[in-house]
């Protein structure tokens, strides 16, 4: 299948087109390169030895994207490109919004002009709000987003939801993620935060190298087995692995699908410091600190509905992704810019 990967320079982008490159697809990438690096291009390369095609373009210019959709003949999309940082989208709500919305939009007219009708959306689990009760199922509720970014993720769900209503020929899956994290095993590819990592793994990396001093973990005093959040963490090859099960949900011409993407395991973050620290042989200095506005104490999926439907399951555990996070570490000091 042709395959247009928006945001495909990116972390989960980059993995995934890798994966469809193997598997005999044909990924073609358009990023604006605002949170990632061309070099992506030259390791997906390495990694795959195919050549994705590559478009810098900006999903805000939308002459662009109808030229790009004029040239190539894209049978599906993958939508990764979007703004991220949580922090950033509470300073700069409406850079949030403006990318995320309108070039989403945008994406939306352009496919629609070009008769291309399937789409599979990085969504988030943070649409869930705060769940009553874990594991949370694709049947929660959604709830309140404690931020911009979460709320970009919401709306744009629902935004998909009502284009797929209103013409059933559009084939729509949102695929909610929960704590991706890893790297490929070649340690070519993999996360590469600007400045001070806000997320738990990339901040332990930078201490096990020597850039950061110490871990701060946010509270103790959580209701959970060692008072630190719980969270599901899932390796990014796995859930890369996912987006290429999910095609099945296009090819059925299914509609509209929902899928959590999580293993249906939480860790602590003391768990996760600890496998960090036996899968590594690396110490990991750290300290309690006060609780981070917004954190609430457990969150993790039940992936059952896409072992039934997709038959996709996560296999990597633990140790894996603490593995491969730090090989890519190792391997990349200064992510992109090492070589
Ligand atoms: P990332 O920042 O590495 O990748 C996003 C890519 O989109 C980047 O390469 C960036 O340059 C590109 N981009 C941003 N705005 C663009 C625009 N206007 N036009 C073209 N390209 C643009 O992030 P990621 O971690 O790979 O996340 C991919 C998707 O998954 C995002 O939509 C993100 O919100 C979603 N997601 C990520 C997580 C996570 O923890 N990483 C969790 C849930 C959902
Ligand atoms: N944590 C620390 N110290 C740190 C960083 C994080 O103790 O330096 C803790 C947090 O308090 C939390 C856990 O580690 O308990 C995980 O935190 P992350 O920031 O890595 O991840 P979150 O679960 O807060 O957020 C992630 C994504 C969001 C997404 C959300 C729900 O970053 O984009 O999952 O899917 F919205």
């Amino acid at each position: 299948m042709n395959i247009l990967v928006t945001g495909g320079a990116g972390y989960i982008g980059s993995h995934t087109v890798v994966e469809l490159l193997e598997i005999g697809h044909n990924a073609i990438i358009m990023d604006n390169l605002i949170n990632s690096s061309a070099k992506v291009i030259d390791r997906i390369e390495a990694i795959t030895g195919k050549r994705p095609t590559f478009y810098k373009c900006d999903m805000l210019d939308k002459a662009a994207m109808n030229a790009l959709f004029d040239k190539e003949s894209i049978e599906c999309v993958i939508h990764f490109a979007g703004l991220k940082a949580v922090g950033e989208s509470v300073r700069e709500p409406y850079k949030y919004y403006y990318n995320n919305l309108s070039g989403s939009l945008d994406l939306i007219d352009v496919m629609n002009a070009h008769n291309v009708k399937n789409l599979i959306f990085s969504s988030s689990a943070t649409v869930y709000g705060i769940p009553k009760t874990v594991p949370i199922t694709e049947n929660f509720p959604k709830g309140e987003c404690t931020n911009p970014y979460g709320w970009t993720k919401s709306m744009l769900e629902q935004i998909f939801t009502d284009v797929q209503k209103a013409d059933p020929k559009w084939n729509v899956v949102l695929l909610r993620y929960f704590n991706p994290i890893g790297a490929h095993q070649s340690g070519l590819i993999g996360e590469t935060p600007n400045g001070i990592p806000n997320n738990l793994m990339p901040y332990i990396t930078q201490v096990a190298i020597g850039k950061l001093k110490e871990l701060g973990i946010f509270g103790n005093d959580y209701n959970t087995h060692d008072g630190t959040g719980v969270r599901d963490y899932i390796h990014v090859v796995d859930l890369a692995k996912a987006h290429v099960k999910a095609l099945k949900k296009i090819t059925d011409n299914s509609g509209l699908s929902v899928y959590n993407l999580g293993t249906g395991i939480g860790y602590s973050v003391l768990d996760v410091v600890k496998s960090f620290e036996k899968a590594n042989g690396i110490k990991i200095p750290y300290s309690i600190r006060p609780r981070r506005a917004g954190d609430i104490d457990s969150y993790y999926a039940s992936a059952d509905k896409a072992y039934k439907e997709l038959g996709w399951k996560a296999e990597l555990g633990i140790e894996d992704m603490c593995k491969d996070s730090w090989n890519f570490q190792k391997k990349n000091p200064n992510g992109y810019d090492d070589k």
